[in-house]
């Protein structure tokens, strides 16, 4: 066996870019200064970032059958993201987002279809050889699944020696409830500026102060904040923090979140101590910011 793999469980979606220089005025008819096709979803996102920085990384998500997930399939492999716990579920429609980047301000607004493609649930999770793995990040999308995964996980670390443990990372990105109960679950967990907002914070570090009792002893409790750059916490309770690097042109900031979060696992997997990874984290994703894609940032 190679290298242990970092494994990423969430969405893999279709963004259809459309580029603009000025933010359209609805009912209006406007042209756009160019449109692409890219992968998108923000554990795939990740992958993406992983891969380039050069860790070994597999993805594991649901893929319906077609020419979009043709498309998909064959970017996950441009990039060697292993693809072998992909669930096929043919007959259901290929989430998709239309994503309107703003060259102005470096904006993106999405709009997200997802109909009916089910999530990775734990009965898919049973049939993954947990060998392989050093670390494991879930993006937080169907919860109870997903504790029922992370169980397995924990039960499998019980058994095997310390240095064969997988590292448990969570995302809570949305503000929906239920995904936070998965707080107490992850080993580091990434909280986003949406959620910290909606529970009242104005900043990284209060978020930090207000949710660390949430989480499990001895946890990392990360929280990103665009061109403020981002904050950690650990069990000494000290709040850590990097400043933002603002590329020289701020180009498109799809996906800075999940560049941040591939950043931050791959600097402390390699046993980078919170500091360095959330310095990492923000310098990569500043260079995502100042380019088209992911093609480039390293
Ligand atoms: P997202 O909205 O994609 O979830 P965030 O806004 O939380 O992402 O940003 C993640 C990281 O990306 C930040 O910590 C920062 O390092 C970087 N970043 C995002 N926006 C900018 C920006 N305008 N300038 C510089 N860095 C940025
Ligand atoms: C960026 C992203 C896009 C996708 C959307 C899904 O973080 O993953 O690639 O369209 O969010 O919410």
């Amino acid at each position: 066996m190679g290298e242990k793999q970092i494994l990423c469980i969430g969405l893999v979606c279709l963004d259809i870019i459309n580029v603009v220089d000025k933010y359209p005025e609805e009912d209006t008819d406007s042209r756009c200064l160019s449109q692409r096709w890219q992968r998108g979803g923000n554990a795939s996102n990740s992958c993406t970032v992983l891969s380039l920085l050069g860790a070994p990384c597999a993805f594991m998500g649901s893929l319906t059958s077609g020419p979009v997930a043709d498309f998909v399939l064959d970017d996950l492999g441009r990039y060697q993201i292993d693809t072998s716990l992909l669930g096929p579920h043919p007959g259901c429609s290929f989430p998709a987002s239309i994503v309107i980047s703003n060259l102005r301000n470096g904006s993106r607004t999405i709009l997200h279809r997802n109909r009916n493609l089910p999530d990775v649930t734990a009965k898919d999770f049973q049939k993954v050889d947990l060998t392989r793995y050093k670390w494991i990040h879930w993006e937080g999308r169907n919860p109870g699944e997903q504790v029922k995964m992370i169980k397995q996980v924990e039960q499998y670390n019980t058994t095997v020696p310390p240095e064969q443990r997988i590292t448990i990372s969570v995302e809570i990105e949305k503000t929906r409830e239920e995904l936070y109960q998965l707080f107490q679950y992850g080993d580091v967990v990434f909280v986003s500026k949406d959620v910290a907002r909606h529970f009242g914070y104005n900043s990284a570090a209060d978020a930090l102060k207000g949710f660390y009792s949430r989480v499990k002893k001895g946890a990392l409790l990360v929280c990103a904040w665009a061109e403020k750059g981002a904050d950690g916490m650990g069990p000494e309770g000290v709040v850590i923090h990097s400043d933002a690097f603002p590329p020289t042109a701020i180009i498109d900031t799809l996906g800075a979140g999940d560049t941040f979060n591939a950043s931050v696992i791959f600097s402390l997997s390699a046993g980078k101590s919170l500091q360095e990874a959330l310095t990492f984290g923000c310098e990569i994703a500043g260079r995502k910011c100042g380019v088209y894609g992911y093609d480039g940032i390293v």
